[in-house]
């Protein structure tokens, strides 16, 4: 079979672009393609093979909110899209807004953890990323985001998709109160050291929390030791459930997430 990349190159083999000269990965996100290139003409035989509406290249994606800056490069300038993963919907602006679809197994996987019986938090919801899925067999789901501009597609997304078990909340995830104690809560975000306070504040006496964090490939010796110590601090024992690598982050870099199960420690008095 001929791939994307070949029929992109024979497209504009008369044209004198030579094959290793054009980008060789991509993100499809609806009809809303993430290339890295400047020259429209390569962006538009991308398009054709691809079916892409619009063709963007991501500037950068910065700050503790992740925002995207992006040109267009080819296409329509309206870049708003839908994608569908895993029976869900996504409305989305990737030129505003990042996506990653290195994360989709975990998305998938998300979607099948919890069980009608749970509350679960997001501390770090996006669109909704990890919210939707696991509002598709928990109870209740908490979804908190900061970014308000983000925050109006995840009301569009639970929307979307008749999710009427996820609660959104705009604020920072560390001034919210949330009525009760949570079975699960997820961290999806890098540097969510900081934030294990506030995960282990939400916790029943029995919880999961799953703990995304960027190591050395290899590592995951250091995300577990930052969760043992966090629990021993807030009273709770600790057990890693499961520790995968999401996706490669990078030269020697990688995206862990660790599931870890937390237990409150009893405490006896003999009197
Ligand atoms: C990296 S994105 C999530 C990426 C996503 N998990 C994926 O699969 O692509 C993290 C989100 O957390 C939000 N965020 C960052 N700090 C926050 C905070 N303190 N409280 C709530 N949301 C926050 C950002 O605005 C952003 O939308």
């Amino acid at each position: 079979m001929v791939s994307p990349y070949d029929r992109v190159c024979t497209l504009l083999e008369g044209k004198n672009r030579k094959k290793g000269k054009l980008p060789d990965k991509w993100e499809l996100i609806g009809d809303v393609l993430i290339l890295d290139t400047d020259d429209k003409e390569i962006a538009e035989a991308y398009a054709q093979v691809l079916g892409a509406r619009s063709v963007i290249k991501q500037i950068f994606i910065n700050g503790e909110l992740r925002e995207v800056r992006s040109v267009l490069v080819w296409g329509d300038s309206n870049t708003e899209t839908l994608y569908k993963e895993n029976r869900l919907l996504y409305k989305l602006d990737p030129s505003r807004i990042m996506l990653s679809s290195g994360n989709k197994d975990e998305r998938i996987r998300i979607s099948r953890v919890s069980d009608s019986q749970e509350v679960c938090l997001d501390m770090f919801a996006g669109i909704g990323y990890f919210s939707l899925p696991l509002a598709l067999r928990s109870k209740r789901v908490f979804a908190i985001e900061k970014n308000p501009f983000v925050f109006r597609y995840l009301l569009e997304n639970i929307k979307l998709n008749g999710l009427d078990n996820l609660i959104p909340i705009l604020g920072d995830c560390r001034d919210v109160s949330l009525p009760c104690r949570v079975d699960r809560v997820m961290m999806g975000y890098l540097h969510s050291y900081q934030f294990l306070d506030t995960a282990l504040s939400s916790i029943k006496d029995e919880g999961v929390i799953h703990y995304h964090s960027l190591c050395r490939t290899g590592d995951t010796e250091t995300p577990v030791k930052e969760l043992e110590e966090k629990a021993s601090q807030h009273g709770f024992s600790f057990k890693p459930l499961l520790k995968r690598e999401v996706k490669s982050y990078g030269p020697k870099m990688s995206h862990i997430v660790v599931d870890g199960l937390f237990r409150k420690r009893i405490c006896r008095l003999y009197l």
